[in-house]
């Protein structure tokens, strides 16, 4: 099992915080954003990271980061994404990484606070198809909302104003090789992106979509509250506990 961590974007919704570095450089507590994901794969048990990012600030990650030394790896593996084009071309970049291996892909704003490493493992044993993680939360039309019909995820709609349900997709995704060729017939959005959504629906359309739920809180750390909320919840408790 391969990990990818997406930190690119531009960081808009952060504007001045962002305007002269990337949002995953900035504070969560004490360390910065992108040490949470990265610690996050490494207590999964996956050594083999690969960091897409972009922007003009991309290379302070090497900087910052250098071959993984703080979080005991040998290496770190960097992809650049030119422009603005979504989590799923960002991820698109990971092919060659990835070579026919399944990944566990992190948005490097996810920040948890139990290890991912059950889930994770679960995912080494279902062999292939594709595995998501849910959180309810009290405003799903932020995030990717998974409608379910018994126990089976029939549907994940991005953003959607009158939302199914109060279970938010996370940005924890868990594919296998297949996901490539998903990426490569998708259709860019209305807002010109290609959306991981669409490709958790293609898994969803073959039947091969699997879910549980994160334990232990969850947030992303994209806006203003919820970067703070991040500092305030890791401040009192830690992240990526087991
Ligand atoms: C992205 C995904 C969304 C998911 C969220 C989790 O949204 O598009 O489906 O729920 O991450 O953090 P974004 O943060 O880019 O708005």
């Amino acid at each position: 099992m391969k990990g990818v961590i997406l930190a690119g974007g531009l960081g808009t919704r952060l504007r001045p915080l962002t305007s002269v570095t990337n949002k995953h450089l900035l504070p969560i507590y004490d360390r910065p954003m992108i040490y949470y994901p990265i610690e996050a794969l490494v207590k999964a048990g996956i050594r083999d990271i690969l960091l897409v990012t972009g922007g003009s600030s991309a290379g302070d990650f090497l900087r910052l980061l250098g071959n993984g030394e703080e979080f005991d790896l040998q290496q770190l593996n960097y992809a650049y994404q030119k422009g603005e084009g979504g989590i799923a071309d960002a991820l698109g970049l990971a092919r060659h990484f990835a070579d026919d291996s399944p990944i566990v892909v992190i948005l490097g704003d996810n920040i948890l606070e139990r290890s991912i490493k059950p889930a994770v493992d679960a995912f080494r044993k279902q062999k292939s198809g594709g595995k998501i993680l849910l959180k309810e939360v009290h405003d799903p039309e932020r995030f990717g909302v998974a409608e379910l019909d018994g126990d089976k995820v029939v549907n994940i709609v991005e953003k959607p104003k009158d939302p199914k349900s109060n279970l938010a997709v996370t940005g924890i995704y868990m594919y296998d090789a297949q996901v490539f060729d998903y990426i490569e017939g998708l259709e860019p959005s209305e807002r010109g992106e290609l959306e991981i959504t669409d490709v958790n629906n293609m898994y969803i359309e073959r039947d091969q979509l699997t879910w549980e739920t994160v334990d232990g809180w969850w947030t992303d750390a994209g806006t203003f509250d919820s970067l703070l909320r991040a500092s305030n919840l890791v401040k009192d408790g830690g992240a990526n506990k087991d």
